[in-house]
């Protein structure tokens, strides 16, 4: 990284297909000059999640991104200037940096977060990704000891957690990922009891021998097919945990929904609920109390792929909605 240039990644046509590195282009540019009430950060860690792609699809949680600009995305990043009151130079901040080396922002748009090491487990495990994991299983989920999860995108940032939080609560755990191998590893490496290859056919019967208890808890990271046959198998008073959908983030979105709704919620007694983690931000100590010392007991292993580079993003985002990523994908800059 060069102190003087200020490298971007612009995302310069939103996708109507798959997301492609022709959607991208690299420029550089002038640092700015913080203004009176901002801060100027130096981005160190930039995290890729598959909500980057959705944000091209229009708004969510957040604005959609737009054509032309800087790509979004939330980082770690270090002040190193500042006429932001409360912010000094040296102070760790977590805020929407976008793909860049450099960026002024507001003090209210950014969170100071301790140094932690390895400092990318404030992206990973204490971040966004372990928050998610830990309230939509534990607070929306609600599991019982002795209960069946089943969880989606298993293999990614959010899944490894909730595998690995579900265990601890004492439940059977499922996860359904892409690929042999990746079925294997959740498995052998990471304590699910069982996983299921959703790229292979038979799913639903697959489903059903690794959970042939019926599911108590489906923590639902993909929508489409793998909710579908995960709904039929739902144990009475059974919860949903409606996180994300990353089978209509890339591409047209499908025609079609998840069959037997709402027939087989009312019949079931089902809670389906989507929630956002930020709903969850003012008890933000209590889940980073008890995910840090899972992690010093042992019990929770943090799973990253950090690829190095910022020229490397684009790849980087369009490998993990192709399911290249074990864990939590970060940039290093
Ligand atoms: N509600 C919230 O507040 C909140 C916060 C953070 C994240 N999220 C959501 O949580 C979900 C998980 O995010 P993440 O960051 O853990 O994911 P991630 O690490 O980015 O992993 C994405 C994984 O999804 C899988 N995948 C891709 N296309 C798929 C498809 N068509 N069907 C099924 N799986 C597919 C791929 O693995 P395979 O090899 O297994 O296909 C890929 O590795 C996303 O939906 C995200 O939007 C929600």
């Amino acid at each position: 990284m060069n102190d003087s240039i200020n490298r971007q990644i612009l995302l310069i046509e939103k996708p109507t297909g798959k997301l492609g590195p022709e959607h991208f282009k690299r420029v550089e540019g002038p640092v700015p000059e913080p203004k009176e009430g901002e801060a100027l950060l130096r981005v160190r860690y930039i995290s890729l999640d598959a909500a980057n792609r959705a944000w091209m699809q229009g708004a969510t949680y957040r604005s959609a991104v737009e054509a032309n600009s800087v790509m979004a995305g939330g980082a770690i990043a270090e002040v190193v200037a500042s006429k932001a009151a409360g912010f000094a130079p040296g102070d760790l901040v977590f805020a929407d940096t976008g793909w860049q080396d450099f960026v002024a922002l507001p003090g209210k748009q950014m969170t100071k977060v301790p140094r932690v090491e390895p400092m990318t487990y404030l992206l990973s495990v204490y971040g966004i990704a372990g928050l998610t994991a830990y309230f939509g299983l534990l607070d929306v989920g609600r599991p019982q000891a002795g209960e069946t999860i089943v969880v989606s995108a298993a293999a990614g940032s959010v899944g490894t957690i909730v595998g690995q939080i579900g265990k601890i609560k004492g439940c059977r755990v499922v996860g359904v990922a892409g690929g042999p191998e990746k079925c294997r590893w959740l498995v052998e490496s990471l304590g699910f009891d069982a996983a299921v290859d959703y790229k292979r056919d038979g799913l639903f019967d697959a489903l059903r021998d690794a959970a042939p208890k019926g599911v108590d808890v489906y923590f639902d990271n993909v929508g489409g097919a793998v909710l579908e046959a995960c709904l039929a198998q739902m144990n009475v008073r059974g919860r949903i945990a409606c996180c994300g959908a990353i089978s209509q983030y890339d591409g047209a979105p499908s025609t079609t929904g998840p069959r037997g709704i709402p027939g087989l919620i009312v019949v079931k007694r089902l809670r389906m609920e989507g929630f956002i983690v930020t709903d969850f931000f003012g008890q933000r100590d209590r889940a980073v109390t008890d995910l840090s010392a899972w992690v010093k007991e042992g019990r929770l292993k943090v799973e990253e792929d950090v690829i190095d580079g910022l020229e490397n993003t684009p790849a980087a985002l369009i490998g993990l909605l192709a399911g290249e990523n074990r864990g939590k994908r970060i940039v290093r800059v």
